[in-house]
This record gives structure tokens, sequence and C-alpha cells, in this order.
């Protein structure tokens, strides 16, 4: 085996990029310096990133394991059977596929392989918490297929499971799918399954966002009732940017087909890789505590919020995120989401179901806690966070004081130690 000459060195890039090394630099320091609760973000480790920043960027692929288009891919294919191996170990899946890019790009290859357009798509509407490739307007899915929505009741904020069996008897859909960007609470896979039975569609769950929670064993996995699970591997699995797909054996050939060629090239060898090594640590003892900590977290910054006189919309959460209603502070998403940045505490401003305002403006914001459990904060410490968050909201003129506790409370959990 060969020594590395080349890692990631960053004293390299410094020495020929200042700009582009500023730029890390930079990055670095924000992520450090401040309360990341983005629900879609985390901080990857070590190993992920050194994955990434190999040499396997470098080589064409195109094709799988075994059967590619390209010479010299005995090495890169090696990532890829262990990386799907670990996947269906780690999920009970019976096939998966690693390559998609993103998580619209797993969902588009899920389409491609499972519909044709105009075909009719039953899936939760984006102002109560669904993703744009559910049947966006401006997204591929909209545009192209005849996507019909369901929501949440507007007295619980919870699926309404009746008026999508309603639904689905009315509109007969050819592909049903489950699975949100801000809906915090647990969805029941086992009606979805029963839904989509009755009218004979396909059940597609877009696990994106609690995925990892699975892969932890912290929450019941989608794996045994859907026909095909989407899902990225950045969020609370802690794995590079990127999709994967797993699905029933049956219907492996045309998952794999959609992802490439119908819709990909040649696949991202060192993201494929670093998808491997993220399963390989999601399936640690280790991993598991910090799947069911994070939703311990997000239930006490939920609390937190709640006792600070912020409604969390479905009354609370079963997952990594909490979705927050700030109407009776009198503040919109969207300030709040910049008081909250002046503060150092980056968070996303969110529609809420019903909301009265544009989503551009929204009455709410989504928090998330799957990177502040990785710098190894606690129920104690989302307490704190709540408090800030309240401050900085109600309070713009507080975001200097509420920035420096801010910075005391990450330095005692400093996210990449040095
Ligand atoms: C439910 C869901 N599906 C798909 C995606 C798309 O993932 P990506 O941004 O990697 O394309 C997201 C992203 O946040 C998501 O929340």
């Amino acid at each position: 085996m060969s020594t590395p000459f080349w890692g990631p060195d960053f004293d390299q890039l410094r020495a020929e990029d200042a700009e582009i090394a500023d730029v890390v630099l930079d990055e670095l320091d924000r992520l450090r310096g401040g309360l990341q609760l983005i629900a879609s973000e985390n901080f990857t480790s070590p190993a992920v990133l050194a994955a990434l920043g190999s040499t396997l960027s470098n080589k064409y692929a195109e094709g799988y394991p075994g059967r590619r288009y390209y010479g010299g891919c005995q090495v890169v294919d090696r990532a890829e059977e262990i990386g799907i191996t670990r996947a269906k170990e780690l999920f009970g899946a019976e096939h998966a596929n690693l390559q998609p890019h993103s998580g619209a790009q797993a969902n588009f290859a899920v389409y491609a392989a499972l519909l044709v357009p105009g075909d009719t798509v039953l899936a939760m509407s984006l102002p109560h918490g669904g993703h744009l490739t559910h049947g966006s307007r401006v997204n591929f899915s909209g545009k192209w297929f005849n996507v019909v929505a369901y929501g949440v009741r507007e007295d619980t904020e919870l699926i309404d499971y009746d008026e999508v069996r309603d639904l689905a008897r009315q509109h007969r859909p050819k592909m049903i799918i489950c699975g949100a960007t801000a809906y915090p609470r647990l969805i029941d896979f086992a009606a979805f399954r029963s839904i989509a039975d009755e009218v004979g569609a396909w059940l597609m769950v877009d696990a994106a966002h609690f995925i990892g929670l699975v892969a932890g064993k912290a929450i019941p996995s989608p794996v045994p009732y859907a026909d095909v699970v989407s899902f990225t591997t950045h969020k609370v699995l802690r794995g590079p940017r990127g999709g994967m797909i797993v699905c029933r054996e049956e219907l492996a050939q045309r998952i794999d087909k959609a992802v490439f060629p119908f819709s990909q090239g040649g696949p991202l060898m060192h993201a494929v890789a670093a998808k491997a090594v993220a399963l390989r640590e999601a399936a640690t003892p280790a991993y598991q505590d910090y799947a069911r900590q994070v939703i311990v977290n997000a239930q006490a910054l939920a609390d937190g919020l709640a006792a600070e006189g912020v409604r969390p919309v479905a009354g609370g959460t079963d997952t990594h995120l909490a979705l927050l209603d700030l109407r009776d502070l009198g503040v919109s998403g969207k300030d709040a989401e910049t008081r909250c940045d002046a503060a150092r505490i980056t968070l996303n401003k969110n529609a809420i179901p019903y909301d009265p305002q544009p989503p551009a403006v929204s009455s709410g914001i989504r928090v998330g806690t799957p990177a502040v459990t990785t710098q190894g904060m606690r129920e104690g410490e989302m307490k704190e966070i709540a408090a800030l968050i309240a401050r900085a909201v109600r309070d713009p003129g507080a975001a200097t004081d509420v920035a420096t506790t801010v910075s005391a409370l990450v330095s005692r959990h400093p996210a990449y130690p040095r």
C-alpha cells in the first residue's frame, strides 16, 4: 500500500489560493462561533471529511460495481460495494443505491423509476411541511406530474390520515409520498401502506430528515412498509452531502437505471466512499446514543421555548426538529431569523400550517438539534438555548449580549475541537 502524498492539506490550499483558504477558514469560524440549529445540518466526522477530500474525486465510474463504462474502477468499486453492504445491513433493506448526488436527485430517480409524466401522485403539501420535490409548481414534480396534496389538520397540526385515504380513493394516485421537511411528529407508515394498498399505489417514503434517527434505532423504520425509501445522507445521518435510495429487490433494476443512466452520469466516488464511512459510524452503539439524545434535546428545546411563551406546532416533537409559531410574540419568521443571526444563532424561518403570511415572511421558525448534539450538548444546554432564542427574537437590542452568551456556550462544546 502506498503512503498518501496528498491529503486534505490546508497549508497547501493557503499557499496556492489564499482567497478560497479564507473562505474555508471563515466558514469554520462561523460554525464554531455560533449555534447551528438548522434541522437539516450536522457536523460530519473528520473521517467522512477525509474520504470527501480524497483522490477518489478524480475517478470516472459511470455504471455500477463490476459493470462500469470506464477502466480502472477496481479500487473505487470496493468503496461502493462496501457502502451498499453497509446500507443494506443498517436499514434491513434488500437493495441500496448510493449514487444520487443529492436528495432531490434521489427523488427525481424514484419518480423516473415508477412513473411516467402526467401520472398522479399524492404527497404532503409544501406549506404543511412537504418538500419541493413533492409537487411544488416550480419543481419538476409539480410541472410534470399531477400532484394532489394532503395536509395536516388545523386543530391538531397532525397528518390527517382520513383525508389522505379520502384523497387516495378519489384520485387513485400511482404513487403516494410520505416524509417531510418540517413535520415534527412520527409518521404512521403502516397507515400509509394500507392506504397505498387499497388504491394500488406505490408507497415512497422520503426519509431525508429522519433517516439518521432510523439508523440509530431511535424511531421506527419505514423500510418494512415502503416500496422505496429515498433520503439525504447529510442531515441527522451525519454523512457527506448526498442522496441514497433503498428499495425491495424487485425494484432494484428500475431504481438503478433511473439513477444512471437516466438522470445522472458519473457518480461522485469520493462522496460514495464518504457515505460508506458515515454508514459505518451510524451502525455503532455511540451513534445510537447520539440519535436518542438528538430527540431528547429537540424535546427539551421545544419545551424550553414553550416555557418562554413560544408555541411548538403540533404540541412538540418526536424527532430532531421543532416548528415554532411566533404569532403570539408578534414577530415574523423572517425577522426572527435575522434577529437570531445577529446573535450568532443560525436557524431558519418556516411556514407553519395554515400560515397567514407568505412563505418569504412566514410566521414560524424551525429548529433542529443534530449539530448541537454532535457538539455534546444535552438538555441543560437546550434550556439555555431556548432562553437565548426567545430573548434574541423578542429584543433585537439584545443581540450583542446574546451573542456573548452564545460564544461562551459554544466554547464549552466546540465544533471540530482543535
Ligand atoms: C424531505 C426532503 N427531501 C429531499 C430533500 C432534498 O435534498 P437535497 O437538498 O440534498 O437535494 C430535502 C432537503 O432538505 C428534504 O428535506
